[in-house]
């Protein structure tokens, strides 16, 4: 039935000038209501979001939450979206500071301040490190000094729950041409680690190794190699001219570091399956110095155009990805397209073209007992 017609065919009904204005006023407050609710409704979405990011012990990288399949320790809390620039200061933990840049000349010190601890968390907790020591340091209580020009990061976490790190960006300002700085492109050769003249580790053929087989003193705590980290910087500067986001998920940990972090995967999967995918404490080669994982840690970054541009050019900046798929039995871990070790450009290009993970290239074993 055409009602339209049929409604045109009925008597207007005539409305009264004061019924009109009652139906003006039910009309507006009809529209400020739903307004209202609009935005309630946005209001709640955002704060939703947050938390996603956020994961388990507030703000964690998420996949320490999911359950077992192949998630890596990550004690930092440095996530960020694809559309975040690389430079950005990065804080999804819980401290709060009154600065997350810094900018420093020569000689000139600093001091962010810590307004607000996790829960839990204290003053005597703060452990502050510095991604580069030749261009900022800093001291345990968090006073950073400009040693030469450069950009680099200095690291607050907390000791009694390492996943709560938060990382302060140092601009020392100066001309930084000099031999020294930084390496911003991988146009030089990546040169090889450092070896640490400790007592306790394997070096094969030159190259310190860490699995199931050879593990480390409690006490070898170096924190993130300068070398390793100028490189990644090199790396991920590249990447950025691709429209790429590298961006560490996790560094250096200490024994201790990954101590907390295996016993808590075995109480949530269990010691066989956590072994599949995390290194018991003593035995994790985020102790050497030599290791960043890149971004999220979780199976879907091997999905993403970063860990394909990863897998192709981490080798030219002197990084292997260290626990390759297809390997499983050989490395003894699961496969994990986000964790790179820096052995140098000369022998990473070399197991980039043989397609051999690090166990077969030394002939050795990875296996706990
Ligand atoms: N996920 C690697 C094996 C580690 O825990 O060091
Ligand atoms: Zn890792």
């Amino acid at each position: 039935m055409d009602n339209n017609r049929y409604d045109s065919h009925r008597p207007r009904k005539r409305v009264s000038r004061k019924t009109l204005r009652r139906r003006q006023l039910t009309a507006l407050a009809v529209i400020a209501f739903l307004v209202l609710l609009f935005v309630l409704l946005v209001a709640h979405a955002c704060s939703d979001g947050g938390k996603k990011d956020g994961g388990k012990k507030n703000n964690s990288v998420t996949t320490i939450t999911t359950a077992a399949t192949t998630t890596d320790p990550a004690i930092t809390t440095t996530a960020v979206t694809t559309t975040a620039t690389l430079t950005d200061p990065v804080n999804k933990s819980d401290f709060k500071l009154d600065k997350y840049s810094v900018f420093l000349e020569v000689g000139e010190s600093d001091m962010p301040r810590v307004q607000a601890y996790p829960d839990g968390t204290e003053e005597a907790d703060e452990r502050w490190s510095s991604g580069d020591p030749t261009i900022a340091s800093v001291d345990n209580i968090g006073n950073i000094t400009g040693v030469k020009p450069g950009t680099c990061y200095v690291t607050l976490r907390s000791a009694s729950d390492p996943e709560q790190e938060v990382m302060i960006k140092v601009t020392v300002r100066g001309d930084s041409t000099d031999d020294t700085a930084s390496p911003q492109s991988n146009t030089a050769e990546a040169p090889e680690p450092p070896v640490y003249d400790t007592e306790g580790l394997t070096y094969i053929e030159g190259v310190l190794i860490v699995n199931k087989t050879y593990g480390l003193p409690a006490t070898f705590s170096p924190g993130l190699e300068p070398i390793c980290y100028q490189q990644f910087q090199a790396m991920s500067g590249a990447a950025a001219k691709e429209g790429l986001s590298l961006y560490i998920g996790s560094g250096f940990r200490s024994y201790h570091d990954q101590e907390l972090i295996y016993d808590n995967y075995v109480k949530e999967d269990g010691a066989d399956m956590a072994d599949t995918y995390s290194a018991r404490p003593g035995f994790s080669e985020h102790q050497t110095g030599l290791v960043i994982d890149c971004n999220t840690i979780d199976d879907a970054f091997g999905a993403t155009p970063e860990a394909a541009w990863l897998a192709e050019h981490a080798h030219e900046y002197g990084f292997i990805i260290r626990y390759p798929q297809g390997k499983e039995d050989i490395t003894g871990y699961q496969y994990e397209p986000w964790h790179i070790r820096y052995v140098g450009s000369k022998l990473a290009t070399k197991l980039y073209k043989s397609g051999q993970c690090l166990e077969e290239y030394l002939k050795v074993d990875s296996n706990y007992d």
